[in-house]
């Protein structure tokens, strides 16, 4: 994106929507509406171009070669660390430990904190919003380990309900595990005042920050928050790579996670010493042209600016909700106060599935589902939801084509 400092808005969104190529994809003959970014989100052919470029010109393994092309690469793959670092505002680049993504990052953390020592009468505490990712590794851990799990309930509009929160803290939680943002319902949880309770008590909070990066400025130093997870694929970046910051001397007491090369400080069959934070937790060969591929998304972000950003998704988010509503079976699931772009939404008794599948043969791509969050659809004591999820390359037209789309659908499901 090039711009001279006369340019409107709509003609900024244009220019911005030109840096994404799948944007202009056709489905079903029409110009696709990608309003799924929940799920993913589009690359900028800035990332496409740089990693195609580290395959092109700098393709070798890291920290591990005295030839030039292997430091190249591993001097570019350690830049990337301190490039991603600044950007969430870690104090350090060795509290950036590489990941798959979110749910790597969670199940790291339950897995050496388990070799740490959680066990019977401990408990970890989650809420009734979180994705999966952010259940399951922990009731792994408290099978394990005989630790409980306690989860805080979510009021009918979507919230934390934050007396519950504080009644169940106690010197009993070893760890506050909870979403950032929802992404079934768009929730923002606030996590400043989450973190800053529960450190009175000396309880460490992990934020699953899958969903909230790609919407506003995440700075884990200001949240003082213990654990921050995402993934990369949510952030414009590439796929199957993601984050796990965690304040160093956290890290440094944690246990390794795998066993491996590149983990290790020395091995002999007498014993092993392992490397220092953040390689003690990145056993064997990384996804390297990932995280050059990300740090670039993350420069493309910060061209963009982020008060850009939550300007156009706030338009969205507003204009989205009014129009839903236009509706009259439109039952809108999730309407917290605080809340990033996403609206899930039933249509009358219509399945989501078919819903979706009406919108589909449209050229508009919407998550339907349970969205990873079967226990928060249980709640609600319903099958799932239809799931528009902005992003800052959305348009007002693209929700005017999702509108007719459901109005179309309810004609034919009537
Ligand atoms: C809130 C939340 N947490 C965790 C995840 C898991 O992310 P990943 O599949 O990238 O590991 C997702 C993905 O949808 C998510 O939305």
């Amino acid at each position: 994106m090039s711009e001279s400092p006369l340019i409107t808005s709509r003609e900024k969104l244009d220019l911005v929507r030109a840096d994404f190529p799948v944007l202009a994809t056709q489905v079903h003959g029409q110009q696709i509406a990608y309003l799924d970014n929940a799920a993913t989100s589009q690359k900028p052919q800035v990332v496409i171009d740089r990693i195609s470029s580290y395959y092109q010109h700098e393709n070798a393994n890291v920290h591990r070669g005295v030839h030039t092309l292997s430091q190249i690469a591993t001097d570019t793959y350690e830049d990337s660390r301190k490039r991603i670092a600044e950007f969430i505002g870690a104090g350090s680049s060795r509290e950036v430990v590489f990941t798959r993504g979110t749910t790597d990052s969670i199940n790291l953390v339950a897995a050496c904190l388990g070799v740490q020592g959680i066990g019977a009468g401990d408990e970890i505490l989650i809420s009734e919003m979180e994705h999966h990712s952010n259940i399951v590794p922990w009731q792994l851990l408290c099978e394990r380990s005989g630790a409980k799990l306690r989860v805080i309930p979510v009021s009918e509009s979507g919230e934390l309900e934050y007396d519950e929160f504080e009644r169940m803290l106690s010197e009993r939680t070893k760890l506050v595990a909870l979403v950032h943002v929802s992404n079934s319902l768009g929730t923002i949880n606030p996590v400043r005042r989450i973190v800053s309770d529960a450190h009175v008590i000396g309880v460490p909070v992990l934020l699953d920050g899958a969903q909230a990066a790609p919407h506003m400025r995440v700075d884990v130093s200001d949240l003082d928050v213990d654990f921050y997870c995402l993934s990369s694929h949510k952030l414009f970046g590439p796929t199957g790579f993601g984050v796990l910051y965690g304040k160093a001397a956290l890290l440094e007491a944690l246990p390794p996670y795998q066993g491996g090369g590149d983990m290790i400080d020395e091995v002999d069959f007498a014993g092993t010493t392992f490397n220092e934070i953040p390689h003690k937790f990145e056993a064997g060969t990384p996804n390297i042209a990932a995280a050059i591929g990300f740090a670039t998304a993350l420069d493309y972000l910060e061209e963009l600016g982020y008060d850009w950003i939550a300007e156009q998704e706030a338009d969205l988010l507003a204009y989205s909700t009014s129009r839903l509503k236009e509706i009259e079976g439109i039952r809108i699931v999730g309407e917290a106060e605080n809340k990033a772009s996403v609206v899930s939404f039933l249509l009358g008794n219509t399945h989501p599935y078919d819903v979706g599948t009406v919108l589909d043969r449209l050229g508009i791509a919407v998550r339907t589902g349970h969205h990873c969050t079967q226990p928060l659809m249980k709640r609600y004591g319903i099958p799932g939801t239809v799931r528009a999820s902005f992003a800052f390359y959305n348009t007002r037209e693209e929700i005017d084509r999702l509108v007719s789309g459901l109005f179309k659908a309810e004609k034919m499901f009537a």
